[in-house]
Formats: structure tokens, C-alpha cells, sequence
């Protein structure tokens, strides 16, 4: 097959479906970056299939394999994890370009720390889990804080455009499993949280609508919470929403020491 430098992987990985081998297996559903579910490895790195283009991605002909193997250049290889029911498998492709064509090597993997379904395909339910763990919903109490004597703003929770600031971009969090990928701790085991799941935390507690501060810093001040971060922040690097993920949690370390200062 042949790929222009503008086309996506996930393109690539739909033609390679649809015309050579029908078997493949991976995830995708909106295609624009906006739903999360086709994070995998490219070379390495956590990346969203459907943003990830071919010219961003493909290594020279001279770039060693990752794994070693030695590799032909020209190839496009989707390699399952381990666990995986199907082998590694090598798709050729070239990348066209206006004048000159030029080969290159793209590896696909499946997102690390997480157990492999099949092909590309991991399983985030873990993930998923410790977020719900951490009650990712508002809680308010059922009071209005903002209703007026005269019923003017009953049922409202207004918010000051600062106050909207505080969580805005955490809101946009799509739960997509790059932060946790790329995190040196997290295993997708029970050691840790995870970082996705501090910024969906994070997210309600700086809500100043939420009536759950304290129960949502005491979930996280634990074991397997903030403490078992280790402040390396590669978790920020890979977020497709822009979010310091890494100075989210760093944030949350501080809320919690600085209660436990506070306490007798
Ligand atoms: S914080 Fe960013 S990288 Fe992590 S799950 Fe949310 S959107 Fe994905
Ligand atoms: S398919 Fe939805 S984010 Fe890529």
C-alpha cells in the first residue's frame, strides 16, 4: 500500500484491513481526536491512531527497528503484546511524497501497561475502574448553593468564569490511556491509581460546585493514591487534550500535605 506523509495511521490501518488483511484488529470510533478509544504505541510512544500521521511517524530506512529485530524498511508492522492470541504481523507501506518517494518503518503495538485483547486492541477497563473508584460525577449535596430566597435561581449552581477556569480543561479529559501508558508506576495493577484517574479527582474538587472535597482527598491520600506518584510527569507529555497532567496530581500532593499539616 502506499501512504501520503498528511495520512493517518488510522487510514493506514483501515486500508490495511480492508485490502490485505481483514483479520486486524484495533479500536477507533469518532476519528477527530475526540472520543480516545484508539490509543496504542507508534515506535514507542502513546499516540491517539487517529491523529498520528504517516510523515510525523515514519522512521528512515536507516532508523534502527526498536526491538531490534532488523526490520526491513518499507514495513508497516503492528506488533500484538504479549498475551495476545494473534502474532506480529508486517504490512509494507511507503510514504509518497511530491517528488520523490521515500520509504519508512512505522511500529504499532498495543497501549502498554494494559492487558491485550487482541491485536492493537487493550483492555481499559482497569483504568475505567479506578476512575468510577473515585466517584467521577458531581457531588453537590442536593442543595443548590446558589438559589435565591425568591426562587430566582432555584435548581441553579452558578459559577464565576474564574471558578469555571479551575476545572474547564480537566472536563475535556477523554479517558483515553495515554497519561497512563507513558507512566514509569502505573501498570494497569492495583499499586497505583493511575494518573487519568487523578485528573478526573481532580476535575471535581476543583469544581466549586462540588460538596465532596474532603472524601475525595481522603480516596486519593492513600497507598496507592498521590503517594505512589513519583513526580517523574511523563504522564503530561502525550495528552491529547492539552492537559499538565503531571502538575494536576502535583497539585493534588499539595492539597493533601497541606491538610495533613493542618491536622492535630
Ligand atoms: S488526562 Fe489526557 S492523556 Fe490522560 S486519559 Fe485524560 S485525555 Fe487521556
Ligand atoms: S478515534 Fe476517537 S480519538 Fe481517535
Amino acid at each position: 500500500m502506499r501512504a501520503h506523509p498528511q495520512d493517518t495511521i488510522l487510514d493506514c490501518l483501515m486500508e490495511i484491513k480492508r485490502d490485505l488483511d481483514p483479520t486486524l484488529a484495533f479500536r477507533y470510533s469518532c476519528g477527530h481526536g475526540m472520543c480516545g478509544s484508539d490509543a496504542v504505541m507508534v515506535n514507542g510512544t502513546p499516540t491517539l491512531l487517529c491523529t498520528a500521521t504517516v510523515g510525523r511517524w515514519a522512521k528512515s530506512p536507516d532508523f534502527p527497528p526498536s526491538d531490534g529485530s532488523g526490520s526491513r524498511p518499507g514495513e508497516f508492522r503492528s506488533t500484538a503484546g504479549l498475551g495476545s492470541p494473534q502474532s506480529a504481523r508486517t504490512h509494507r507501506t511507503e510514504t509518497k511524497g511530491a517528488a520523490a518517494p521515500s520509504r519508512g518503518v512505522i511500529e504499532v503495538s498495543p497501549l502498554q501497561g494494559f492487558t491485550v485483547q487482541r491485536d492493537l486492541i487493550a483492555d481499559l477497563d482497569p483504568m475505567m475502574d479506578q476512575i468510577r473508584k473515585l466517584h467521577p460525577y458531581l457531588d453537590t449535596d442536593g442543595a443548590p448553593e446558589t438559589a435565591a430566597e425568591d426562587g430566582t435561581h432555584a435548581g441553579e449552581h452558578l459559577q464565576s468564569p474564574a471558578q469555571l477556569q479551575r476545572y474547564e480543561l480537566l472536563s475535556n479529559c477523554i479517558s483515553c490511556g495515554l497519561c497512563e501508558a507513558s507512566c514509569p508506576v502505573f501498570a494497569g495493577g492495583e499499586a497505583f491509581i493511575g494518573p487519568a484517574a487523578l485528573v478526573s479527582a481532580a476535575r471535581f474538587i476543583n469544581d466549586s460546585r462540588d460538596t465532596g472535597t474532603e472524601e475525595r482527598l481522603d480516596a486519593i491520600d492513600s497507598e496507592d493514591g498521590v503517594a505512589a506518584c513519583q513526580s517523574v510527569r511523563a504522564c503530561s507529555r502525550p495528552c491529547p487534550r492539552g492537559i499538565d497532567v503531571g502538575e494536576e496530581i502535583w497539585q493534588l500532593i499539595s492539597q493533601v500535605n497541606g491538610r495533613r499539616q493542618q491536622q492535630p
